[in-house]
């Protein structure tokens, strides 16, 4: 039954990337409301996660508090709005004594916290990795996992521990995905000395990772900052194109109130998220690396196949793909050679030819041609 939650990976929106520790209530029903009226709901996007900060002290039994001045009525009120407008209500917490911003954490009190979560209402925990205090990564995870389980109200376990501890090899059936690096941020390409990370630095940390996916169990490729202002729209393109491709979790990270027009038409992609919440759930892979331009492929159900023409350079990519001079052959699910696919543009929304003849585009640099392979009726 835990694994039977998240068949596609998750869709949702998060406080941190944005706002950090500006929390309250007031700003999450807010992102609630938009999240219905922007059409992000009708995308797919369902969870409303409130990172860290929302905690302040626990009372003298133990339980965990909401900060009174910013969440004056509560979680449970908070949760029910939430429901109400028919999503799902997500809160975080940590292995540790503290959280990352120094709150209190959940090291001794997971039963406690998981039980006083399901009676609020929490459909979602992301559950961080700061002040782990040498405790085993594995048995920490499963110990909240076992208190998500005893709560008797199914949650999303989002393990959040950065990839230290290689969570892919042990995450499935205790958490339903896990963070494969630190934190993102907004640019392109970008690697800090505590371990921060661009777009393209997560996508080859995820490009390993594939055999580790699957329904009930994601590579988590990190929050999205489409929205935030660092990087151009071509970026943005490429950052959510991969995600979808890599069958990421999909949260998007920007302020819902404030979103300009290039934003909306790329968190609310329906052909792209299509792939990323495709039920097969295949991670997709990187089968030609022609030094920084890279093609990527991710089997589809019913015998289709995305495939995402990924241009790293600075420079425009001209095209001339022929589709029959390549392998593509994914385990009998797609057959270049034997069959013909209808190419569609996902980002065009348009049919731009068949894979008997060549594709021809050019490629923007920092760019994504993204295209859908659908077996041609005969
Ligand atoms: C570290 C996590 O990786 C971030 O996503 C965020 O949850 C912060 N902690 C909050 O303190």
């Amino acid at each position: 039954a835990y694994l039977a939650q998240a068949q596609t990976p998750p869709m949702g929106w998060n406080s941190w990337n944005k706002f950090g520790c500006n929390v309250s209530e007031k700003l999450i029903m807010d992102m609630a409301d938009k999240m219905v009226k922007t059409g992000m709901k009708n995308a797919g996007y369902q969870y409303v996660v409130i990172d860290d900060c929302w905690q302040v002290e626990r009372d003298s039994l133990g339980f965990i508090q909401a900060d009174p001045d910013r969440f004056p009525h509560g979680m449970k009120y908070l949760a029910d709005y939430i429901h109400s407008k028919g999503l799902k209500f997500g809160l975080y917490s940590c292995a540790g004594s503290y959280t990352c911003q120094g709150r209190p954490g959940s090291r001794g009190h997971q039963f406690q916290d998981a039980l006083m979560y399901a009676k609020w209402g929490v459909d979602f925990l992301k559950y961080d990795w700061c002040s782990d205090e040498g405790q085993n990564a594995q048995a920490a995870y499963a110990t909240m996992s076992d208190a998500i389980k005893e709560s008797g109200r199914p949650m999303i376990l989002s393990i959040c521990e950065w990839g230290e501890h290689e969570p892919w090899k042990w995450g499935k059936g205790i958490g339903h995905l896990w963070r494969v690096t630190a934190d993102i941020r907004d640019c392109y390409q970008c690697l800090f000395d505590w371990g921060g990370v661009g777009v393209l630095n997560v996508i080859d940390k995820m490009a390993d990772l594939y055999p580790y996916a699957g329904p009930g169990h994601w590579n988590d490729a990190e929050m999205l900052e489409v929205g935030n202002g660092g990087m151009t729209k071509d970026e943005y393109i490429t950052h959510f194109s991969m995600w979808c491709m890599l069958a990421a979790p999909l949260m998007a990270g920007n302020d819902l109130t404030k979103m300009d027009k290039d934003t909306h038409e790329i968190l609310t992609n329906k052909e792209v998220i299509a792939v990323d919440q495709d039920p097969m759930g295949e991670q997709g892979r990187r089968f030609m690396d022609m030094g920084e331009k890279e093609i990527w492929a991710k089997p589809l159900s019913n015998g289709e196949l995305a495939v995402c023409f990924l241009n790293r350079t600075d420079f425009p990519w001209k095209l001339d793909y022929n589709w029959k001079a390549q392998t593509i052959y994914f385990a009998n699910e797609v057959n270049i050679h034997a069959n013909e696919y209808v190419i569609r543009d996902l980002w065009k929304h348009k049919d731009i030819g068949t894979t008997a003849q060549n594709t021809k585009a050019t490629i923007p640099a920092h760019s994504v041609l993204m295209v859908r392979l659908s077996k041609k009726a005969k």
